[in-house]
């Protein structure tokens, strides 16, 4: 089964108790959802691979160490998970970046695919599956299988989001059991396919839209 982080770092937390807030107006949402991925991504990368190298310095040669692993590809799930990119290219500047289009019927909670277009070494890559929230698990189990179909290999997958519902987590590790997901805070349950307590709806607070 695939592991579960709740990323408990102060910093991350303090961030996400500001996006909860209902009066945290779309500017300020948007800053912070990308500082939080920035912060995500940089304990998530922590297992990233080194290989030593030699660098001359102006004094003398140091011996020391650059990331010799896969490159990375940063695929959010559209709308919500874009907020998140620019957070985490602050920090991979290199990492290219694929889109899954995916949204939820309003009333059965069933997501559907509406765009996808992935780097095309896709399979050859760390792959960083971002989006804000995971509740029902519906749109991450669906972006993990179109990554897949496109040649992702599951075991080069992490899921990264900002709040998760036990529902969701549930359903994504049974249905991927290869990917790990790493969360800022695992909520409480789910009311009418939204988290409780949660931030609302992740794509309207950062887009303005209602
Ligand atoms: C939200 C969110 C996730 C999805 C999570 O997207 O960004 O993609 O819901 O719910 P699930 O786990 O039950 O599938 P939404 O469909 O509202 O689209 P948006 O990002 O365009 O607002
Ligand atoms: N999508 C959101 O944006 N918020 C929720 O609480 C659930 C799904």
């Amino acid at each position: 089964m695939g592991e579960f982080h709740v990323m408990d770092h102060p910093l991350i937390q303090h961030k996400l108790s500001i996006i909860r807030d209902k009066n945290c107006g779309t500017r300020e949402f948007r800053e912070v959802v990308n500082e939080i991925a920035s912060l995500m991504v940089f304990e998530v990368a922590r297992d990233m691979p080194l290989k030593d190298v030699e660098v001359e310095t102006p004094e003398g040669t140091a011996h020391a160490k650059k990331l010799a692993g896969k490159k990375v590809a940063v695929v959010p799930i559209l709308r919500a998970g874009i907020g998140m990119v620019d957070g985490v290219l602050d920090l991979i500047p290199t990492a290219k970046v694929g889109h899954i289009g995916m949204y939820r019927d309003e009333k059965t909670f069933q997501p559907h695919e509406y765009f996808l277009k992935l780097p095309s070494d896709i399979g050859e890559r760390q792959i960083f599956v971002v989006d804000p929230m995971l509740a029902t698990g519906g749109s991450a189990i669906m972006a993990l299988d179109a990554l897949k179909k496109h040649g992702a290999n599951p075991k080069n997958i992490k899921f990264v989001c900002l709040v998760a519902a036990p529902e969701g987590v549930k359903a994504v590790q049974k249905a991927e059991p290869d990917v790990d997901i790493y969360a800022a805070a695992l909520d409480d349950h789910l009311d009418h396919g939204y988290i409780v307590p949660g931030l609302g709806d992740a794509g309207d607070r950062l887009f303005g839209t209602k």
